[in-house]
């Protein structure tokens, strides 16, 4: 098994999906005063998956609360779920992202998708479903900045981890470690202050976690533990 990643390395990126959707400012302010590193930003379209979020100018609107209070910027890390990918994955770029992820399989044309997003000088990330091989990072490794295992499938917050992706996740590792580029390697879906630990061992360093933060009242005590178990 591939060394963990250095807790000070490791990301903890809040989904804003199972925020306060009425208080969606105060909520990335509050999620930030708690130690959120990202902001992910779910955008569903109710055709690559079954459910409807936000698009890009909530992403716009958002930005300007997308920062610490000394003003440092902390990313946006936009999670498409929508095909087609190119149109709106430029009007996220303007709209203030700093990462941009799609899926392949929502993509004619992946690379293209990917040179897309990084003209307009955002970072690049594929994301792979639950059932979705690897293959593409055959021709794609040496272009993208991140890649995103999903450890449930896309659509819905508040849904259990898939033990499989943490073999999904060892492979990824290997990868990215062979192709000695600066890439991330974030997880979504079911990460839990019990599980954390586990999928970092597998070879994660950016833990995207919704319903776990979102679902208790105190933030922070949330982040602190999961950090604690990444350091652990
Ligand atoms: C699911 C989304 C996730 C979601 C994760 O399609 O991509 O980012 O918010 O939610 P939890 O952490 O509740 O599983
Ligand atoms: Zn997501």
């Amino acid at each position: 098994m591939p060394a963990p990643a250095s807790p000070t390395t490791c990301r903890i990126a809040p989904s804003i999906l199972s925020a306060d959707f009425a208080r969606l400012g105060e909520e990335v302010h509050d999620v930030i005063a708690a130690g959120a590193d990202w902001i992910h930003f779910d955008v569903m379209d109710n055709h690559y998956v079954p459910n409807l979020t936000f698009g890009p100018m909530v992403c716009q609107a958002l930005k300007p609360h997308a920062k610490r209070a000394d003003g440092t910027p902390v990313p946006v890390d936009v999670h498409l779920m929508i095909q087609p990918v190119d149109a709106l994955a430029a009007a996220f770029a303007d709209a203030g992202a700093d990462y941009i992820s799609f899926h392949p399989d929502a993509s004619a044309h992946v690379h293209r998708s990917i040179q897309a997003i990084k003209s307009k000088g955002v970072k690049a990330g594929l994301v792979f479903n639950p059932a979705e091989p690897l293959d593409v990072l055959d021709w794609t490794l040496d272009e993208i900045d991140l890649v995103l295992v999903m450890s449930v499938n896309p659509g819905f917050g508040g849904q259990s981890f898939i033990d499989s992706a943490l073999r999904k996740i060892e492979r990824v590792r290997k990868r990215i470690d062979a192709s000695g580029r600066d890439i991330r390697l974030e997880v979504d879906g079911g990460i839990k202050i019990d599980n954390i630990a586990r999928v970092a061992a597998a070879g994660a360093d950016t833990f995207v976690a919704g319903s776990a933060i979102f679902g208790q009242p105190d933030y922070a005590a949330v982040i602190a533990a999961m950090r604690r178990q990444l350091a652990g």
